[in-house]
């Protein structure tokens, strides 16, 4: 029988990672990498080639031919570019169609939240949406709620710092807004079964692990680690005047990171934490099938499990590839004593990469 050809787009990225494992573990995936030019050499891409992904050079921002012939003989594309990226998909959306692609999965990966003016980032998503589905090619959107490794806070004693991106040190509302959570390596899984499934094309998918409340996630790592987790609880009227602020000072393109992620950071809270988005229920109502019905056999990574790693040392960090200047960290408006630790969760827009200096 023949293999399913899947090009994934991102594949040194975080998502773009899991995804690969989850396709590597299944032979009757063929797995492509789009990689642009200048990261062929990352130490992401050269360990994927060891384990049999094949390259092809391209920048999303590169030639009609590039991308046509990256294209050649795909049956599926599954994007996972970063925040500031999103609009580079609509090149790559077009050349699928013309390329006769069978699904194209754009990068969603987000939490549950509706378009039209909540978040910048899901309406940033949603502008691919509208464009893929004008070109009449067959999709599945996939949405993950949030990733467990951004979901807990710091300790104080600093024994979670190695494996975290931020010190997470908000509780929103009164945080007991229950919110649906994913372990990052369980995304690769979800897609290998998704993309293969006649029951997702032109669906959206809602793909998540567990559902919890901040208070929840409080509890639990103050249980395993036997440490007390100071709760700073920020009100409605805070995350809605950081919105307005955010929005205020963002409204001007081209993307710039200094304005446009405090922004969605805002956002974020304003969606999941204070209108209760991000939860099975509500992505029902929007339209989403539920990865649990679809498959019922799936075992999610367990959140406590997971925590238990991240207090013992042993999880795996992420974005551990990236860091920003000083200069930038300054600037940064939520930034308070807490967030030297913030900075890797930016995207490598081409307006920041000036910004990112490797460890
Ligand atoms: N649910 C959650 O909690 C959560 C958390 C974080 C992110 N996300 C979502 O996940 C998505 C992916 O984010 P991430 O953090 O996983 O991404 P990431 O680690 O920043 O990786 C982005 C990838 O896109 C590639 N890329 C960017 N521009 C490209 C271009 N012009 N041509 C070819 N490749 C290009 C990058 O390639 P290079 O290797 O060449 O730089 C990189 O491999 C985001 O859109 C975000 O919304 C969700």
């Amino acid at each position: 029988m023949s293999r399913t050809r899947v090009l994934l787009v991102g594949a040194a990225g975080e998502t773009g990672g899991s995804i690969a494992n989850g396709l590597l573990e299944n032979p009757i995936f063929e797995v492509y990498a789009l990689v642009r030019p200048r990261s062929v050499q990352k130490p992401a891409i050269v360990s994927l080639q060891e384990r049999g992904v094949q390259v092809r050079r391209c920048d999303l921002r590169g030639s009609e031919e590039s991308l046509a012939e990256a294209l050649t003989d795909i049956d599926i594309v599954i994007s996972c570019v970063g925040p500031a990226e999103q609009q580079d998909q609509i090149p790559l959306a077009k050349a699928a169609k013309k390329a006769g692609v069978k699904r194209f999965v754009p990068c969603g990966f987000i939490t549950v939240a509706p378009p039209g003016g909540i978040m910048w980032l899901r309406d940033e998503k949603e502008t691919v949406y509208n464009h893929i589905k004008q070109l009449w090619l067959p999709y599945t959107i996939v949405d993950v709620g949030w990733w467990y490794q951004l979901s807990y806070p710091r300790l104080e004693s600093g024994r979670a710092d190695y494996a975290m991106t931020t010190a997470n040190n908000e509780i929103v509302g009164d945080g007991n807004t229950r919110t649906a959570l994913t372990d990052l390596r369980d995304i690769g899984r979800y897609i290998a079964r998704i993309i293969v499934d006649d029951r997702t094309l032109n669906r959206m998918v809602f793909a998540y692990d567990t559902v919890l409340t901040q208070n929840q996630i409080y509890d639990m790592l103050e249980e395993i680690s036997e440490e007390k987790v100071q709760r700073n609880y920020i009100p409605e009227e805070t995350v809605y005047t950081r919105v307005l602020a955010a929005r205020q000072s963002s409204e001007t393109y081209p993307f710039d990171p200094v304005k446009f992620i405090p922004r969605y950071l805002a956002e974020y809270q304003l969606s999941w934490g204070i209108r209760g988005d991000n939860n099975p229920e509500y992505a029902k109502y929007l339209g989403y099938l539920d990865a649990k019905e679809l498959y019922p056999d799936f075992r999610p990574t367990d959140f406590r499990q997971y925590l238990e790693t991240v207090v013992r040392g042993t999880a795996k960090g992420i974005y551990t590839d990236r860091t920003i200047s000083r200069a930038q960290q300054r600037e940064f408006p939520r930034t308070e004593s807490s967030d030297s630790l913030y900075t890797r969760i930016f995207p490598r827009a081409e307006s920041s990469d000036s910004l990112y200096m490797s460890r």
